[in-house]
């Protein structure tokens, strides 16, 4: 049966340390998918409706690397953006790929995707959900702090892809999510009720109340792609969540400070802070290639 990868939550915990411990082989040795080429004559696709940087160019580097044909297809050079619906796009590019990584603003339409083509499709991020930038945190987490289960991770700012991805990894993994945003942008019900453990989960408007105890700081963009029209507005309610030397004044001396970046220096996070010792911004980039590597080797070799 075809493996999708749609929600961090299709993993348990098991399968995540699995695909670690693949990850960790790729990381220590580049070349290593090029001589097991288990992409070998597959084309995958790369479908983006959405900028990137970080994303598109490590899963055509990971495909390439694992000897596979990575194709980037902007949304707006193929038919979708002329109204061919998903389903149809679905079923006509399932007869020449072997697999599809996505970015697109409804979850809905990626679920719906995974439903007509035949084989796996990645999310690659939706205004819901980020799970690959998600599972290579918890990576680059186990990696600074040496393990994932029973660190405190504070989130500061919108509540969006991110924060939901790290939610739901929070209830797989077993670390403390603290969640400070204002109201009105607080983490939706309905990923809050996908939680098993809910204990896990805090959430306050209060954005230096989950400083202290913080093992990881993480923040990001106020205004996701897709929204740039509330920019303005953002600005003004996200004000007091910026990451800065004075909110973080008593945190501990060896938090790590994490973003998934891109990220708007003076708005949610400071220079100081951003290109402090304690930020790890560049690693955690980094990883997205060896874990999406390993995902792919986990997702193919099954
Ligand atoms: N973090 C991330 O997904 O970056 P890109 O938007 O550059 O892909
Ligand atoms: N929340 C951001 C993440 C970018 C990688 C966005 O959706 O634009």
């Amino acid at each position: 049966m075809k493996r999708d990868f749609l929600r961090i939550s299709e993993l348990n915990r098991q399968e995540i340390y699995r695909i670690f411990d693949i990850a960790k082989h790729y990381k220590s040795e580049r070349t290593m998918g090029l001589s097991s080429r288990l992409l070998r004559d597959k084309s995958i696709g790369m479908l983006f409706n959405k900028p990137s940087t970080r994303t598109r160019i490590s899963f055509e580097i990971a495909v390439y690397e694992l000897g596979g044909n990575p194709i980037y297809l902007p949304g707006e050079t193929t038919q979708i953006s002329r109204g061919e619906t998903v389903r149809d796009t679905a079923q006509v590019t399932s007869r020449y790929l072997h697999g599809i990584v996505i970015r697109t603003y409804s979850q809905g339409d990626i679920e719906e995707f995974a439903r007509y083509f035949a084989h796996p499709v990645i999310n690659a991020l939706t205004d819901l959900l980020h799970p690959c930038q998600i599972l290579s945190d918890c990576f680059t987490i186990s990696e600074k702090k040496g393990r994932v289960e029973g660190m405190n991770v504070t989130y500061l700012g919108d509540g969006n892809n991110i924060s939901n991805s790290l939610i739901l990894a929070a209830d797989i993994m077993g670390f403390n999510i603290r969640i400070s945003a204002p109201e009105g942008y607080q983490p939706p019900e309905e990923i809050v009720n996908l939680m098993k453990n809910k204990d896990l989960l805090k959430i306050d408007t209060d954005p230096g109340k989950f400083i202290n105890d913080a093992d990881v700081i993480y923040t990001d963009t106020w205004t996701s792609m897709g929204s740039e029209a509330e920019t303005e507005k953002r600005e003004k309610i996200f004000e007091k969540y910026q990451v800065n030397s004075r909110l973080l004044a008593g945190a501990k001396k060896d938090f790590i400070f994490m973003h998934c970046l891109p990220a708007h220096r003076g708005f949610e996070v400071t220079d100081e802070v951003i290109d402090s010792e304690n930020s790890v911004i560049l690693d955690q980039a980094e990883n997205r290639l060896h874990c999406q590597k390993a995902l792919l080797h986990f997702i193919y070799s099954d």
